[in-house]
């Protein structure tokens, strides 16, 4: 087992964006899944796992997508209203293959336990308009899970909710923290604004989104850019001659070829 050294937001001077497996390497094996995630781990020059959570009905955090479980799962409903035995019960890997159909909705916990550290994890955090939270209280649970892992050094929490950054990074002012552009909310708002705001080190943006001057603004104010999620060798070029910090992708294990010169 190789253990990461801390994540820092921009890669060192010289060295090229850092590859990051959105939902794991989720065009090969079931997003979300620890299948997706062992294959992150396996594939070489990957440095980070991006992954989404939420909570269950007994108020665990766990690593969904979306706020109801039929798309990926035998599950029916917002998974809000389940408690994660009953989450546990459903099939979260038919959907995309029947090879898969042992795999489960993992909890946050499950994953630090299964990753251990040999990439580094980007927290989603979502948040959602049904299902208000009682303020801090998804980013709390969050928290604690990290902290719990002793993966305080190893994450870094993003999140479209700008809001619950700031809340991330009132409570933990170690935390790395990374906030998503929303071209409808966020529009015409340079990347240092909506950054500063919320105390976030790293600013995230959809790949039809991002314009050199976006990019220029974030590095003259000190931010990593990161960029999702890049499935093809030219927008993973387009997007390296913008000069980005990090690439989402749903292929990490073969875009990491483009990138690192694998
Ligand atoms: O964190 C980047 C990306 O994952 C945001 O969009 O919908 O894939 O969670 P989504
Ligand atoms: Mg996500």
């Amino acid at each position: 087992m190789v253990t990461m050294t801390p994540f820092v937001p921009k890669p060192a001077q010289g060295s090229q964006p850092y590859v990051i497996a959105h939902r794991g390497i989720s065009g090969k094996a079931p997003e979300n899944t620890l299948a997706a995630f062992s294959l992150a781990c396996n594939a070489p020059g990957i440095d980070m796992i991006e992954l989404d959570v939420r909570l269950s009905r007994d108020e665990q955090v766990i690593v969904l997508h979306d706020r109801t479980l039929q798309r990926t799962s035998t599950g029916n409903g917002a998974a809000r209203h389940y408690s994660v035995s009953e989450i546990k019960e459903f099939d979260a890997g038919s959907w995309f293959d029947p090879a898969f159909a042992a795999e489960r909705i993992p909890t946050l916990k499950e994953v630090f336990q299964f990753v251990n550290k040999r990439r580094w994890i980007n927290i989603e955090l979502k948040s959602d308009f049904l299902f208000r939270e009682k303020p801090e209280f998804l980013e709390r649970k969050v928290i604690e899970t990290v902290h719990e892992a002793g993966y305080n050094d190893y994450a870094m929490y993003s999140s479209f909710d700008h809001g619950m950054i700031a809340t991330i990074k009132r409570i933990d002012r170690e935390a790395r923290t990374g906030v998503l552009y929303n071209l409808y909310r966020d529009f015409g708002r340079l990347p240092s604004k909506l950054a500063r705001r919320a105390g976030a080190s790293v600013f995230v943006c959809a790949k039809h989104e991002l314009t050199a001057t976006m990019v220029r603004d974030a590095h003259q104010h000190d931010l990593a850019v990161y960029v999702y999620t890049l499935n093809t060798t030219s927008n993973v070029n387009k997007m390296m001659n913008l000069g980005v910090d990090g690439i989402l992708s749903d292929n990490a294990d073969q875009i990491v070829k483009d990138v690192k010169k694998l």
